[in-house]
């Protein structure tokens, strides 16, 4: 029996058109997969689900009632939609915030109890958590299990979740998997978005495809490959297969020398030595929040450590600004699109041109817009950047093409050395394999490249040699070959470590 059916839904922004003709329907007590490629209308057509924007055509079906909901009749109707940014109040404790908004409000409710009626419900669905921890002491992935109690506690019936496993760690992902798996044995609905096919394959018992807002397939998991879901997304063959890997003996572009930094209230980095040889791709491993801003805040220039030395091309420049290390072939690729890569309301060539707008190619102080026109169309063309002419706002590409243009902006300028953190965060198949293409014609040119990423995929398709960052400091680093999978994991994790001696070869 369907939980949900959607039938004919059509959402249009302006002339684009979001969702066109819709269909989508979900069984009670399945893990159903919604996937497409960035900008193919998923977050659209669940915020129409919750009441969060009204479809211009199309009906709902919910448990059996037509009817288009608002969001406080999709609560009541047992829906419930997890979020990527956690809606937690930190300074509480996670009793707090579960029961917040619910509790009966003249009734003083102790402490105890309610902590006592949160372990009971963890309990009842084999969640690990602890009802009196305050969130800002828990990792990311607890967080979302507090998120997922919530609403489990509100009593939803059918959970959504967008993009859930953006930010979780391999063990946190595994646990949130675990945790999914019990809700649909205790007979919940659960409606995941993921760009990452092995989960879908993993964990989904069917799968629904979006490509440019329409509905293009409905699969049972078990009669399909991650090939097949690529493909379909797409409309073409994906490469999943690692690059080859190189021993480069090229010269060294770019060194960390015994750098320690103090963060506030963060992890910071400890006794930190790299080296980044030209030729080369270094992937630097780990979960998140183990010193990796810091990280690239020091390497390019935007944090200067208590100790160590920086080193750029055989200078120092431990003290020197970004600005200057830029003007001296130092690329730099932020992990957040929107904080410190791209700027809100401007365009897209602006934002291509963005801090080397000064450049005689764009006439210096006074800017020659023919040719910043010629020169975002060029790259636009280059990079593939779907959606975009030169004036089109940057807020209105989906994520995905946001990451091209940030891309596409820093290459253009061909550095010498590349600093790119969290490359393909929140990007799907087709965008991924473009921009690691992209990358590794840049290493094959003889760029020295260094990549920050949480993504194991990722740093194994592409990394000549692996380091692994764990509280701040480089735990292990060797070359691809000498890693698995599982060690990698172990290393990560804080229980692989290599002495000194292998670290700093
Ligand atoms: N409020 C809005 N105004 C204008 N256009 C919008 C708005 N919201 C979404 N869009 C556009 O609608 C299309 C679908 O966006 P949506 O966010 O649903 O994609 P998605 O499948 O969730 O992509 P992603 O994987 O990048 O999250 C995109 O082209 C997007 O730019
Ligand atoms: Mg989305």
């Amino acid at each position: 029996m369907s939980v949900i059916d959607m039938k004919g839904i059509t959402k249009r922004f302006g002339d684009l058109t979001a969702n066109d003709q819709v269909d989508f329907s979900v069984r009670e007590g399945e893990i159903h997969s919604l996937l497409g490629e960035n900008g193919a209308g998923k977050t659209t057509l669940m915020k129409i689900l919750f009441g969060m924007l009204r479809p211009d055509e199309g009906t709902i079906v919910v448990k059996g009632r037509e009817g288009l909901l608002t969001p406080a009749s999709a609560i009541r109707r047992g829906l419930a939609m997890v979020h990527q940014h956690f809606m937690l109040f930190n300074p509480l404790t996670v009793a707090e915030n579960i029961v917040l908004g619910h509790e009966p409000t003249k009734v003083f409710l102790r402490k105890k109890t309610i902590e006592g009626q949160v372990a009971s419900l963890a309990r009842q669905y084999g969640f690990k958590m602890q009802p009196g921890i305050r969130i800002e002491d828990l990792p990311l992935g607890t967080r979302q299990r507090v998120e997922i109690l919530k609403a489990l506690y509100w009593g939803a019936d059918i959970l959504i979740l967008d993009e859930p496993t953006a930010v979780l760690t391999p063990p946190e992902v595994d646990e949130l998997f675990e945790n999914l798996r019990r809700l649909r044995e205790a007979g919940k609905t659960v409606v995941i978005i993921t760009h990452k096919l092995k989960e879908t394959m993993a964990l989904s018992d069917r799968v629904t495809i979006l490509r440019q807002g329409k509905t293009v397939s409905v699969l049972d998991t078990k009669e399909t490959s991650p090939e097949e879901l690529a493909r379909l997304m797409v409309g073409r063959d994906i490469r999943f297969d690692a690059f080859p890997a190189v021993e480069s003996t090229q010269p060294v572009k770019l060194q960390l020398i015994d750098v320690s930094l103090r963060a506030h209230a963060d992890i910071g980095l400890r006794h930190v030595d790299l080296q980044v040889r030209a030729g080369e791709i270094l992937g630097v491993a780990g979960v998140d929040g183990n010193g990796q801003r810091e990280l690239a805040s020091v390497l390019v220039g935007l944090a200067v450590p208590e100790r160590g030395a920086v080193i750029l091309n055989d200078r120092e420049v431990t003290r020197q600004s970004a600005r200057k290390r830029y003007s001296q072939g130092l690329g730099f690729i932020p992990e957040d699109r929107m904080d410190g890569g791209l700027v809100s309301g401007f365009t897209v060539a602006e934002n291509l041109i963005l801090g080397y707008h000064r450049l005689a190619q764009f006439g210096g102080n006074r800017l020659n817009q023919p040719a910043i026109r010629a020169f975002a169309e060029g790259l636009i063309r280059d990079f593939d950047i779907r959606g975009a002419q030169p004036d089109t706002l940057i807020d209105r590409l989906s994520g995905g093409n946001q990451q091209k243009v940030m891309l596409a902006r820093v290459f253009a300028q061909n550095p010498d050395v590349v600093v790119i953190a969290q490359p393909t965060r929140g990007v799907d198949v087709g965008a991924i394999e473009a921009i690691h293409d992209h990358v590794f014609a840049l290493k094959q040119a003889g760029k020295a490249i260094l990549i920050i990423s949480a993504d194991l995929d990722e740093i194994m398709k592409l990394s000549d040699r692996v380091a692994v960052l764990f509280e701040g400091r480089i735990v292990a680093c060797r070359q691809r070959s000498d890693w698995s999978e599982e060690n990698l994991g172990l290393s990560m994790a804080g229980r692989l470590v290599d002495s000194k001696e292998v670290i700093s070869a």
